[in-house]
């Protein structure tokens, strides 16, 4: 089922797989009079640290939503604040998280992101290629239903009939288990086109929280809320207690 006890209390089931909707920057930036960029740059640090606490917890594989498909169509001066991240840190900031063993994968249709940018992303995949086991992925120009349509057409090419898990296995997240357990910030209650189809039997975990506030306690209360649900994956409490 991928759950790990809790290294650090060894009591609590820990999700092997987070993902994370990382929303609220710009409203936690307008309330402080600051610039959107300001808020997505405190977003970024957030980002990392929480990547950090998970790891010290047990999670292997850590999912954030970083930027979306139809995020692609927001003020070019906002693109330009968000693409300056990527050029300015997060060589530095993967290369520091990756040296726990994590493989970096940039997950999504990053074509479309300008030419040095997508250069900074492959590179740093690159450096991590050899790693197994753990991992980050980092979506970004990501849509899940881009996602499942590229997946279509590539069986299609293939010309032989999909199971369930060798269509999963055409998705970006290809060779990364589904999430169990999906985190979104910033008081919104839906997932916004990620991860749709390996959503299908994640715990959803909705915080009030705006993402740059979201620190390491509201991610070990959401990964506590998580311990105490019964995951039945459609099946009845009888046939999971005989199965223990
Ligand atoms: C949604 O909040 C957040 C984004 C569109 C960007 C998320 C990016 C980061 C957390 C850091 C950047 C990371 C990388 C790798 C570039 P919003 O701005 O829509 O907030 P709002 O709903 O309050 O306006």
């Amino acid at each position: 089922m991928g759950l790990r006890k809790n290294k650090i209390t060894g009591e609590t089931k820990i999700p092997r797989h987070i993902a994370m909707i990382m929303d609220g920057n710009g409203r936690w930036a307008k309330k402080r009079f600051l610039p959107r960029s300001v808020g997505h740059k405190q977003g970024m640090e957030r980002m990392i640290g929480l990547m950090e606490r998970a790891f010290d917890l047990g999670v292997d594989y850590i999912t954030v939503y970083a930027l979306s498909t139809e995020n692609l169509l927001r003020p070019k001066e906002e693109l330009e604040g968000l693409f300056n991240l990527i050029r300015n840190h997060f060589k530095e900031y993967m290369r520091r998280l990756c040296a726990r063993g994590a493989r970096l994968r940039v997950i999504g249709n990053v074509a479309l992101l300008p030419d040095d940018v997508q250069k900074i992303l492959h590179e740093s995949e690159a450096e991590t290629a050899h790693f197994a086991g753990k991992g980050i992925n980092v979506a970004l120009a990501y849509g899940a239903r881009d996602e499942i349509v590229r997946a279509v057409n590539l069986a299609v090419e293939s010309g032989e009939k999909v199971t369930e898990e060798s269509f999963s296995a055409l998705l970006y997240t290809g060779e990364v288990p589904d999430p169990d357990l999906i985190i979104r910030t910033g008081k919104e209650v839906r997932l916004s086109n990620f991860l749709l189809y390996q959503a299908a039997y994640a715990e959803l975990y909705f915080s009030d929280k705006m993402f740059p506030e979201f620190s390491d306690k509201e991610l070990d209360k959401a990964v506590l809320e998580f311990s105490r649900r019964t995951r039945r994956f459609g099946k009845t409490d009888e046939q999971l207690n005989t199965q223990e």
